[in-house]
């Protein structure tokens, strides 16, 4: 399941590495330089206790940072250490998030059980990294009462994971690597992949949207696009690694290349990633729906390849409210999209987000949102009760009360699961191809696999079909999954 960017590159830069002059300048040279040294250190630790080392990875968040953990865990696998799936580990990473208060609470919860762990292995270094340690305020938390954390960066930096490393293990300090902003985009680093048939491919990274209660644009910075080129090569190489569905990700996918010495248009990347022979699947992440192109719409209901499913945020139903979140859409423009969407691809499913209890959200405001979902009629939504992010210009806002919120989010769930429950119910009875991602966590030894909707299916049959795409017939349907019947021949 290991996988590098370019196998002969990496081979190439490992070789060449003469460790006792200077790191070079160059990226990613350089991190290539250090992951050899970093190596060293490992293995001289490892030496000492008797045994490999072992590293651990949790990522909070969305698939952004599912992605840079990939990353992440390439790198060290690449210096040395094993994977362990415990906290007990050598070495323990937290990819944090910050999107919502709740996430960091997660994190300073884990973090104290973290300290029992490494009272019982003083070998054992710990990481955090990610959207969370690009606050200020966090670093200062942390830097005062949680002082057993070694290595803290953000999300700018992730490529430097090596070289901030090796200088852990020649320092006894707490260093901290945080980058307000980046122009660089450094890839072609070593990746270890979750899954051998499908992966997420960055084609952008950052958001210039201020969504007023959004944190994400302070601290993922300015967007800036990979050029098409590199996409498209990057695609190529894992299709020759066994990758059959790719999922473009990017904070807003839709203002992918506007910055680009040569700009292109999101709808014609996909073209372009169209054409890659042997790709069987193309998902993407995130649209927003103040720049859905008519031109996109076209390339996707053309295409033989991108996938039946469109996640499409509305954050809420209410024109004043969706203003006062700089949204640059209303109910009305919103609402026409998915008309225009539904329209050239009719067995399309939609899925969103939701917040409820922005500041000022009235009862009115609330309707309004539950009008929207019962129109369009989702096939799956995530909602969320608004979390204040200091910084932002929601926070300043007069904020809706706690119970209040709570009351709504219940009353939004509920419309949501009824109206997911009657949209997959229209897919009974119907073969639909299935890409097969594993055994289901079930315990029954049946697989498990997602439609182009990305509706669930759980099914029996072999485990050779993992990674494979296979019709099956959706017999009995689950509200959010079904139990299918594989109908093919191995
Ligand atoms: N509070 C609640 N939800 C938020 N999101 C972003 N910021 C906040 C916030 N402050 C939600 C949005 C976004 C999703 C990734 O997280 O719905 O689309
Ligand atoms: Fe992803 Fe946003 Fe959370 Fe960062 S803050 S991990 S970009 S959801």
């Amino acid at each position: 399941m290991c996988e590098y960017t370019n196998q002969n590159d990496l081979k190439h830069s490992m070789q060449a590495i003469d460790l006792t002059g200077p790191a070079p300048i160059q990226e990613p040279q350089r991190q290539y330089f250090f992951i050899q040294k970093a190596r060293q250190h490992v293995m001289e630790k490892s030496e000492e206790l008797g045994r490999p080392l072992y590293f651990h990875c949790v990522t909070f968040g969305c698939q952004m940072n599912a992605r840079d953990s990939e990353k992440l865990c390439g790198i060290l696998r690449q210096i040395g250490f094993l994977e362990s799936d415990g906290e007990d580990a050598d070495f323990v990473i937290y990819n944090t998030c910050t999107v919502r208060d709740n996430a960091n609470q997660k994190v300073y919860g884990r973090l104290g059980y973290l300290n029992t762990m490494k009272r019982k292995n003083p070998h054992m270094k710990i990481a955090l990294c990610g959207c969370m340690m690009q606050e200020p305020s966090v670093i200062e938390k942390i830097r005062k009462s949680y002082r057993f954390v070694d290595l803290i960066f953000g999300t700018h930096n992730i490529f430097k994971l090596a070289e901030l490393l090796t200088a852990v293990y020649e320092s006894d300090e707490m260093i901290i690597d945080l980058w307000t902003d980046t122009d660089q985009i450094v890839e072609d680093l070593p990746v270890q992949r979750k899954y051998p048939f499908k992966s997420g491919v960055n084609i952008m990274f950052g958001c210039n949207n201020f969504c007023s209660y959004c944190i994400v644009p302070y601290v993922r910075g300015r967007e800036r696009s990979r050029t098409p080129e590199e996409i498209t090569d990057e695609i190529r190489r894992l299709v020759e690694d066994g990758v059959v569905e790719v999922m473009l990700l990017g904070q807003n996918v839709n203002s992918y290349g506007k910055t680009l010495k040569q700009p292109i248009h999101f709808a014609e990347l996909l073209k372009r990633v169209e054409e890659v022979e042997g790709l069987r699947r193309i998902r993407f992440m995130t649209p927003h729906p103040k720049d859905f192109s008519d031109e996109l719409i076209e390339v996707m209901r053309f295409s033989k390849k991108i996938c039946r499913h469109l996640h499409l945020p509305l954050q809420s139903g209410s024109s004043r409210i969706l203003q006062q979140m700089n949204r640059k859409y209303d109910k009305e423009q919103y609402l026409a999209l998915v008309g225009r969407i539904r329209n050239a691809m009719p067995d399309i499913a939609l899925t969103t987000d939701i917040i409820v209890g922005f500041p000022g959200e009235t009862e009115e405001d609330f309707q309004e949102t539950l009008d929207v979902v019962e129109r369009v009629g989702y096939d799956n939504a995530f909602t969320f009760i608004y979390s204040k992010r200091t910084g932002t210009p929601a926070a300043a806002m007069e904020q809706v009360p706690e119970e209040v919120a709570h009351e709504r989010f219940d009353r939004l769930l509920a419309l949501v699961q009824k109206n997911a429950r009657s949209a997959a119910e229209k897919w009974q009875g119907q073969v639909a191809e299935v890409l097969v991602e594993g055994v289901s966590d079930h315990g029954d030894g049946t697989l498990t696999g997602r439609m182009s909707n990305n509706l669930l299916v759980h099914f029996q049959g072999p485990k050779t079909l993992i990674g494979t795409l296979v019709p099956v017939a959706l017999v009995d349907s689950k509200g959010f999954y079904f139990i299918g019947e594989w109908r093919g021949v191995v």
